[in-house]
């Protein structure tokens, strides 16, 4: 691949939010996931579970779900104080009711031997809880699944698919969990539909790169 292959893949790959009526081949879906597992991740533990949805049926259960999450915030009078945008961030949370497929991305916890070390020196050393707050800002499985999930979406978009990843839907987890029946000890993070596009997004836009990025000698 040369290297403005690359950088086209990556300018070019978009949030799509519109599909056409088509199922995806469920070969695909799987060999995406599987080119996603090779993603960096802490420790190599690998720890991420996909699951690959491809009935509708599911697919609308999941969507009642987060639409239900969403009708009860908007009853919350604090809701009145967002307006509009509250509307909009509705709308950016249940518009994949009409993807053909959808990859839920869930992740356990896991704890490296430095967190082992730190839970058990925390309650007798304020540094140790420091360094453990920092650690926890910084946590790696949610790095490591969203590693994967970055891949993942460039892979897609290589496959002539389209998709977004959504955290939209996490306030409706417990409900999701319970309809993809997830494991116990494990969470879902993502949810990402995916499908054929209909829609062309205009080419995204980023800040300057001196905006968000300096080099330190
Ligand atoms: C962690 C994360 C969560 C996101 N959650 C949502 C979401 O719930 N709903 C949505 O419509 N888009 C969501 N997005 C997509 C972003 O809005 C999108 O990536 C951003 O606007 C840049 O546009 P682009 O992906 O087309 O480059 C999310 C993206 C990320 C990385």
């Amino acid at each position: 691949m040369e290297f403005r292959d690359l950088e086209d893949l990556i300018k070019t790959r978009r949030s799509i939010r519109r599909w056409q009526d088509k199922p995806v081949p469920e070969d695909m879906l799987l060999k995406a996931v599987e080119l996603a597992t090779w993603a960096p991740n802490g420790g190599n533990r690998q720890n991420w579970y996909f699951y690959i949805i491809t009935g509708k049926e599911t697919i609308n259960a999941i969507a009642d779900a987060v639409q239900a999450s969403v009708d009860l915030m908007a009853t919350w009078p604090e809701a009145a104080e967002f307006g509009d945008t509250f509307k909009s961030y509705s709308q950016f949370s249940t518009f994949f009711r009409s993807a053909p497929a959808a990859i839920a991305v869930a992740s356990c916890r896991y704890q490296s031997i430095a967190d082992r070390l730190l839970e058990l020196r925390e309650g007798v050393d304020p540094k140790a809880k420091e360094m453990r707050e920092w650690r926890n800002i910084a946590d790696s499985r949610i790095q490591s699944t969203a590693a994967s999930v970055a891949c993942l979406l460039l892979i897609l978009h290589q496959m002539g698919l389209g998709a977004t990843w959504m955290t939209g839907p996490i306030q409706a987890a417990g409900a999701i969990e319970k309809i993809l029946k997830v494991k116990p000890g494990w969470e879902i993070v993502a949810f990402i539909p995916a499908g054929y596009p209909d829609e062309q997004p205009r080419p995204g836009k980023r800040k300057p790169v001196a905006e968000v990025a300096e080099v330190v000698p």
